[in-house]
């Protein structure tokens, strides 16, 4: 049946990347001015944008790379990571995380996750081997891991730690920018991060020297000079052109940034009324978390993900399949059941939409659709009554009557 309401036809979309470029005439100004330099590959502008991103970050170095992929390798290549070394790292991020660690021939060491969907540091030493070079924490959801606990251990076992901050631009401890509390991290500019760009690129950040350098030879060939090359390494180079988008994207991401966290608040309150069918991870006081995804773990989610597709709400699955139960990894041995915590939460998570452009109308909207849900479910009376055992519902989630039941 129609829904018979103001917000009929509605529609949320869970990315906004069509919206997102609207005013863009002093970007296509400065690359107009790309064009006649010439200065195409790792130009003035990436040093620019480098410089600016190192600031941002309170880091001492940011090194431009070709994608967040790229960046993750080239730290963990610099760090001296390679064949016959093991890295520990979750098993439920996007698949590049252990993708880097593959690419430098070193293998990847799953450790599951907590409440918080990042590994959780009490699990960590257990993974320790005589093998083990490094740890790869994720910053998942833009949400900042326990650095403090895996660097204690990390500490006491001898290892190396980076951080995969691919979502997580802007993202703080205690204050301190994601990338500072470890040997580097690798970021990503892919267009649906915080810092998106026209493509692909990314970066690593590091407040140590040698590392920095050696980054800047491995991603350009080792090239020393234009006719020397000092190590082997690749072509990974942030394109001058992205650099430019960057910027601009740089000065707009505090912004972006605050709306998504206020956006999330929004979701945070509402569903707090809803915890029998949604579970909001702890947010932390002492973390800035920038939502690069918004992800709850709900009840029912097959029929709860049609409902809101029926409603025109768009949401996704980050990540159905974790890492160690991918085809790909077979050959690691890894079996299902291995890591309880991922594996469930890979079953009930879902990714609401929380980007810069939605609007407050939307958000209700979602919100809304979602409590119609299980309001309907569990006959809930349309009564805001913790007496009667009813789930404490914010009155706005109970939207109007003819809403209900459809
Ligand atoms: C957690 C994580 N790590 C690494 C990457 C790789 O970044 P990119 O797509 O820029 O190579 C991504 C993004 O896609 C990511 O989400």
């Amino acid at each position: 049946m129609p829904l018979k309401t103001k917000t009929a036809g509605l529609k949320v979309k869970y990315s906004y990347l069509d919206t997102q470029f609207k005013d863009v005439e002093d970007v296509i100004a400065d690359i107009r001015k790309l064009l006649k330099s010439g200065d195409f590959t790792l130009g003035k502008p990436v040093a620019e944008f480098e410089k600016l991103f190192a600031e941002y970050a309170g880091v001492k170095h940011a090194i431009g790379t070709a994608n967040g992929t790229d960046a993750l390798f080239l730290l963990l290549k610099a760090a001296g990571i390679g064949p016959g070394d093991e890295v520990i790292t979750p098993p439920n991020s996007f698949i590049a995380t252990t993708g880097a660690i593959i690419m430098t021939g070193a293998k990847p060491v799953f450790v599951d996750a907590g409440g918080d969907y990042n590994i959780n540091p009490a699990l960590i030493e257990k993974a320790v081997t005589l093998k083990t070079k490094a740890i790869l924490p994720v910053h998942l959801t833009g949400n900042p891991a326990d650095m403090l606990s895996i660097m204690a251990i990390a500490k006491k076992r001898n290892l190396i730690v980076m951080e995969d901050a691919a979502q997580a631009v802007g993202a703080k401890i205690n204050g301190a920018h994601v990338g500072n509390w470890s040997l580097g991290a690798g970021f990503s500019l892919h267009p649906l991060k915080n810092i998106n760009v026209w493509g692909d690129g990314g970066l690593v950040v590091t407040n140590n020297d040698d590392i920095a350098s050696k980054i800047r030879l491995l991603r350009n060939h080792g090239l020393k000079t234009r006719d020397e090359v000092s190590i082997f390494g690749v072509n990974s180079r942030l394109d001058s052109l992205q650099a430019i988008v960057a910027m601009h994207m740089l000065k707009q991401v505090e912004q972006i940034t605050q709306t998504r966290i206020a956006n999330a608040k929004i979701y945070d309150e509402a569903f707090a009324s809803l915890e029998k069918w949604i579970k909001i991870p702890p947010r932390r006081p002492s973390t800035r978390q920038v939502y690069h995804t918004y992800v709850i773990m709900v009840s029912q989610r097959k029929a709860l993900m049609e409902h809101l597709a029926q409603r025109g709400v768009e949401v996704k699955i980050h990540y159905p399949i974790p890492i160690h139960l991918q085809e790909a990894a077979n050959y690691l041995g890894y079996k299902a059941g291995d890591f309880p915590v991922t594996e469930k939460q890979a079953e009930t998570i879902l990714t609401l939409p929380v980007h810069q452009d939605l609007t407050r109308r939307q958000i209700d909207y979602v919100i809304r659709s979602i409590a119609d849900f299980y309001v309907k479910k569990c006959n809930y009376s349309g009564r805001h009554s913790r007496e009667s055992g009813n789930p404490g519902l914010d009155p706005r989630l109970r939207g109007g009557d003819e809403q209900r039941g459809t």
